[in-house]
């Protein structure tokens, strides 16, 4: 995708290392920063300077390619799998970059490990750009679809950003946004802000502003409102899990997106790159681990002042407790379909992707 006009990804090797867009300074700072070091990558997925479930994969990817340039042996291996996994714990994508990295690296010669576990990294940074690239071939049946019967704008929602920042490129819930607004099909994408990271407010809506969407932030309660007066066509938004019953774990607030969807018999899909896919659950509500961030996301906000700086000021009166919930579970039954690399299926229908695995 492009900054400024040119060519990006969110993460591409340098000699030090990698690099990646330093995602915590968006959208007031373009800045981006080298990691050199496992504990640079293990920061950076931990303080979400990358975030988003397909890069905090590719991300844990790399961290254990930078681990054996300076360690291969078994006990650095281990290590490197236990530092990068207990960096954030919702999103599965980080498991299964990490175990895929250990599966490869662990039977090699550790004179072989360095190199291989570069190559590899690489490999998945390329896969992810593949998977999404199609992802937004088969999520663009269903706009072109929608346009073609009502001739008019189509109105996307979307929660969060599951664009192309999320991942290496092109995004999962925004690739088909990116697909249908390249084949000339009239888009106006809806963003919810996202409470309390603001990232459909700060990320959605730059990278859509970068690319020349057509969009309008609006608050996370907004959406009801909209769909009750005719002003959604479809909402799309990404996931960090889906359990093998079909249930989908995204972004807080997603679940009341997709229960005011119901309520306006309006399609709610969700869209992943199959390593989302967690098959050793069912029951997302009850097993998916839901992170609890810090209060102080919720307590304080940040925002660029009129003198150029960017400040954090206080929200809530100083004796106020605040939770910070940082995802939700929307059950199989209320998610019209997946929309995958492999096309789009049935969230009660899972039966038909692990068919395919
Ligand atoms: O906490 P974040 O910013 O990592 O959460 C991101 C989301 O919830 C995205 O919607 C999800 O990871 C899908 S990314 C393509």
């Amino acid at each position: 995708m492009k900054i400024d006009n040119l060519n990006y990804r969110t993460i591409w090797p340098v000699a030090e290392g990698v690099e990646i867009i330093d995602q915590t300074r968006l959208p007031h700072v373009f800045a981006t920063l080298k990691l050199t070091t496992l504990q640079h990558a293990e920061r950076a997925i931990r303080e979400m300077q990358v975030r988003g479930a397909p890069l905090i994969g590719v991300t844990a990817a790399y961290g254990m390619a930078l681990a054996m340039r300076e360690s291969a042996t078994d006990a650095a291996l281990a290590e490197a799998c236990r530092v990068l996994l207990a960096a954030r714990p919702t999103a599965v994508n980080l498991r299964w970059g990490v175990e895929r990295m250990r599966t490869v690296l662990l039977p090699l010669e550790q004179k072989q490990r360095a190199l291989a576990a570069w190559q590899l990294a690489a490999a998945i940074a390329d896969e992810d750009v593949a998977i999404n690239a199609a992802i937004g071939t088969h999520g663009c049946e269903l706009i072109r679809a929608i346009h073609q019967q009502k001739n008019a704008t189509v109105n996307i929602l979307t929660h969060c950003n599951a664009g192309w920042l999320a991942t290496v490129d092109w995004g999962t819930a925004l690739a088909p946004v990116y697909s249908a607004f390249a084949e000339g099909i009239p888009l106006h994408i809806w963003v919810d802000e996202t409470r309390p990271r603001n990232q459909g407010a700060g990320l959605t809506a730059w990278e859509l502003g970068q690319q020349g969407i057509p969009h309008t932030v609006i608050v996370d309660n907004a959406g009801g409102h909209l769909m009750q007066h005719g002003m959604v066509d479809l909402v799309i938004v990404g996931c960090d899990r889906v359990t093998a019953q079909g249930d989908a774990c995204n972004k807080i607030g997603t679940y009341l997106k997709a229960l005011a969807a119901h309520d306006n018999q309006l399609p709610f899909y969700v869209a992943l790159p199959t390593p989302t896919i967690d098959w050793t659950l069912q029951d997302g509500v009850q097993e998916i681990p839901i992170e609890q961030r810090d209060a102080t996301e919720v307590t304080h906000i940040s925002g660029f002042c009129e003198d150029g700086e960017v400040r954090t000021v206080r929200l809530t009166p100083p004796g106020s407790l605040a939770a910070n919930y940082a995802f939700d579970v929307t059950p199989a039954r209320l998610i019209t379909g997946l929309i995958t690399e492999r096309g789009v299926v049935a969230a009660t229908n899972m039966a038909i992707l692990k068919e395919a695995t």
